[in-house]
């Protein structure tokens, strides 16, 4: 194949498929740049969030880049939720490829030893039942045999750090879920992968990287360079595409080489750095 064909196939990876991202709204996140990512590759996007304002932003962002959207306003914490999402992806185009999955975060900051049992489990319960609803009801909706789920996870999870340990345990949950249904769903020819983001470049971590634009964090990583939420949507792009087609069930690490470090550096242990997620 020549170049420029092959780079032709990369660039409409998603041309005619229909990609639904919750948690897409905020600027930068990392959902909103997951569906201006598979957007601009020829993607229709079903967006949501709970806030109204910042989704019809995220949704005239996507219009004016010539996308075919529609958004669905919403908490991924309400039962009803995903099935609004599943039906407007219907309604508005017929048909359902791919999901990402990146409403998650950390209700709980803490020590482990003044952890109550509600801080544990809702923590894991926002993590978790999302992702897995949303599956449910879109293989209800059609998605079914070529069609892929990311959902995006956390580098915590391996990180032992104390005040994380809600957030890390429904991650590593969600780690858990992904690989079990990867092997569940393949018999349908669906696959289903994750994406851990080290910390990242996005409005949830403002506050961290803000005051510095990111540069104690960046000379931290072994690459140098901050986490940018196009780094997390560009992976979740792969992974949704028919060029990780014979991949399901995997965790890939998108971090600056964070994981490298075995427990390193993180905001969360830095005391001068203040923030609720990572
Ligand atoms: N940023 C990092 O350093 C980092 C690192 C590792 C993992 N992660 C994970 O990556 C994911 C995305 O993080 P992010 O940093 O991109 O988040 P973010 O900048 O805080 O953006 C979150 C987006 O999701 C929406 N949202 C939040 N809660 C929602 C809910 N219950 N239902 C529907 N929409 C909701 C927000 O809009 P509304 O508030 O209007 O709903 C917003 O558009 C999370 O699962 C997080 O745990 C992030």
């Amino acid at each position: 194949m020549s170049d420029e064909r092959t780079q032709d196939r990369v660039g409409r990876r998603f041309a005619g498929r229909v990609v639904i991202v919750t948690g897409a709204s905020r600027e930068p996140s990392i959902g909103r740049a997951t569906a201006m990512r598979v957007g601009r590759e020829g993607a229709s996007v079903v967006v949501n969030a709970r806030e109204a304002g910042p989704l019809a932003e995220a949704e005239r962002a996507l219009a004016e880049a010539g996308i075919p959207v529609v958004a669905v306003r919403g908490s991924m914490e309400e039962e009803a939720t995903a099935q609004r999402i599943v039906e407007a992806a219907g309604a508005a185009f017929g048909r359902l490829d791919g999901v990402v999955n990146t409403v998650g975060g950390n209700r709980f900051l803490g020590s482990p030893r003044t952890m109550t049992r509600s801080e544990l489990l809702e923590t894991i319960e926002l993590n978790t039942w999302g992702p897995v609803a949303l599956v449910q009801r879109a293989i209800e909706g059609g998605l079914g045999a070529g069609g892929a789920v990311v959902n995006v996870s956390s580098g915590t999870v391996r990180k032992t750090t104390p005040k994380m340990i809600a957030y890390a345990a429904g991650k590593a949950a969600l780690d858990a879920i992904t690989r079990t249904l990867a092997r569940d769903l393949a018999t349908l020819g669906i696959r289903v992968n994750a994406v851990a983001p080290g910390f990242t470049r996005t409005d949830g971590t403002r506050s961290m990287w803000a005051p510095d634009d990111g540069a104690v964090a960046a000379r931290n990583l072994p690459l140098g360079r901050l986490t940018r939420a196009e780094d997390i949507a560009a992976a979740c792009a792969f992974l949704l595409s028919d060029d990780a087609m014979q991949i399901t069930g995997c965790v890939l690490d998108v971090d600056g080489g964070n994981h490298l470090q075995g427990g390193g550096w993180t905001p969360m242990t830095d005391p001068t750095i203040q923030g609720r997620t990572g």
